[in-house]
């Protein structure tokens, strides 16, 4: 059954909550940022490893909505490292065929992120081979509540009316509403919980979590959560003949 020729094995769209710097860092007795930077370039890795496992969509969870809780000094450390990667990183995401977008609200970014990461989009817009995309200052309830709000001005404006309100209107207000629904959610660190990580769009994806801290996880590993995933039967609700 679920070899049809028309039915893809491997997910198209992978998302991965990136977690572990932190208590890579500490068990190496380093600052928490050193274990972000490592994370960083695990980053590269992972994402090279796309194309050639058929993997379209790659989004990735950087900073959430509730990350400004942490210090003042991990929180620009981040900021920082987020500039210097779309700096550095702009040349080859062009010239390797990576379209790049950013989910999240940008209200609370500093301007000169934010130009970068606009610049950036415009930089790849034209790019088809693979979709990243990065969710920075993002939050489930965050997006949904935005969503939800422009969809109420809409309706305020008359441009819509209550009756127009369905789950495929709502989404065309979130970030996502360009990009497929997440197939595969990947955590690392071992945390099996999703905070606040595409609420709305994994309500039928595949969850793995693995016990590996993010900058120790290689292309080898994500082959073997990707093959475990085409071994997987998704229902969707219906009963399978
Ligand atoms: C994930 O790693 C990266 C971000 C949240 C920015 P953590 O920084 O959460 O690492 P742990 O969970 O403390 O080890
Ligand atoms: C989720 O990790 C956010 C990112 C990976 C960017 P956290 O480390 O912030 O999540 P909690 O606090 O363990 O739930
Ligand atoms: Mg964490």
């Amino acid at each position: 059954m679920r070899q049809d020729s028309d039915e893809k094995r491997g997910p198209n769209h992978v998302a991965i909550i990136m977690d572990g710097n932190g208590r890579w860092a500490q068990q190496r007795g380093r600052p928490r940022l050193f274990g972000h930077h490592a994370g960083m370039r695990r980053v590269r890795e992972i994402l090279s490893a796309c194309p050639g496992n058929d993997v379209k969509y790659l989004t990735l969870f950087a900073f959430s909505t509730e990350n400004w809780k942490r210090t003042q000094t991990e929180v620009a450390g981040l900021m920082m490292m987020f500039r210097r990667y779309i700096v550095r990183e702009a040349r080859a995401l062009l010239e390797n065929g990576v379209r790049v977008r950013f989910i999240g609200d940008r209200i609370r970014l500093d301007d000169k992120l934010v130009t970068l990461m606009d610049e950036l989009e415009l930089l790849t817009a034209d790019n088809d081979l693979i979709h990243l995309t990065i969710a920075l200052n993002y939050g489930g309830r965050d997006e949904v509540t935005r969503a939800a709000k422009r969809l109420a001005y809409e309706i305020e404006m008359g441009r819509l009316t209550h009756k127009d309100v369905d789950a495929e209107t709502l989404a065309r207000f979130l970030d996502t509403h360009v990009l497929p629904d997440p197939d595969l959610v990947i955590r690392t660190s071992g945390e099996a919980r999703i905070s606040n990580f595409l609420l709305w769009q994994s309500a039928y994806a595949e969850y793995e979590f693995v016990d590996t801290l993010w900058p120790d996880f290689t292309e080898a590993e994500f082959g073997r959560v990707l093959a475990k995933f085409g071994q997987r039967e998704r229902r969707f609700g219906a009963v399978l003949a």
